[in-house]
């Protein structure tokens, strides 16, 4: 264990933990973006910043999500040199995101209203790469990837492979400026990510008619459990 100071409070942390984790388990709020606790932290959006100053006494501002604690180390997440630097993060993502209302509402919430940085914008995306993460680690498709990624104004942030998704919308739930878009109409969901979208078919139950999950999503799930497809033809209500 190691014992940290955050906003003038002293905690025992667990070695190698990081500093957001041990300031929320503390109910200490950090504005943050990119960061989702069922994945892996990335450290993009540096929405996260805290000031942070060692025991030799070396003081500098770091992504909370992906740094680690150590021992006398004092944290300050609030400080003038923190909002200052979160104020340009947030012109960063503004430039990439314009229209983005989530965006706009923590520009808002800092009095940040404009951005000196050129306009990227991809559509809503941020490049924060959650939506990567989350088909890569918790759903295992690994559908999204950085391949012709740039950030040139306009330009792709990702590509989607459409052979590996399952169109099970992880991706949906988790963009946090709500840039993937799923649509599901009769025997059709319809993703549609930035500059790209995708039609897939969805499986009907046998019993109730219901159109209920995406058949490559129900194809996975049979291939992973090792089950026919037979024993997946009865919607989730109708199986009981
Ligand atoms: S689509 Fe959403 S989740 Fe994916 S990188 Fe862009 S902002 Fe992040
Ligand atoms: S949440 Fe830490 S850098 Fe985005």
């Amino acid at each position: 264990m190691v014992k940290i100071t955050i906003d003038g409070r002293e905690f025992e942390a667990k070695e190698k933990a990081k500093v957001l984790d041990v300031a929320r388990a503390h109910n200490i709020q950090i504005q943050t973006l990119c960061g989702h606790e069922s994945v892996s932290p990335y450290g993009n959006c540096r929405l996260c910043l805290v000031e942070i100053t060692t025991k030799d006494g070396k003081n500098r501002l770091v992504p909370s999500c992906i740094s680690a604690v150590d021992d006398g180390m004092v944290v300050k997440t609030n400080s003038e040199k923190v909002i200052a630097e979160r104020k340009v993060s947030i012109q960063r993502l503004m430039a990439r995101a314009p229209q983005s209302e989530a965006i706009k509402d923590i520009a808002k919430k800092y009095g940040v209203d404009s951005t000196p940085f050129p306009l990227e914008d991809h559509r809503n995306c941020v490049l924060c790469s959650l939506c990567i993460r989350v088909c890569a680690e918790i759903v295992g498709a690994n559908a999204i990837s950085k391949i012709n990624r740039s950030t040139e104004p306009g330009a792709l942030p990702y590509t989607v492979n459409f052979e590996a998704c399952i169109a099970c919308g992880s991706c949906v739930f988790i963009c946090p400026t709500n840039a993937i878009k799923l649509a599901d109409e009769g025997d059709t969901r319809t993703i549609s990510w930035p500059y790209q979208k995708k039609e897939f078919k969805m499986a009907k139950c046998t019993n109730c008619g219901r159109y209920w999950a995406p058949l490559q999503q129900v194809e996975n799930l049979a291939k992973k459990s090792g089950q026919p497809m037979s024993y997946f033809d009865k919607c989730m209500e109708c199986r009981g």
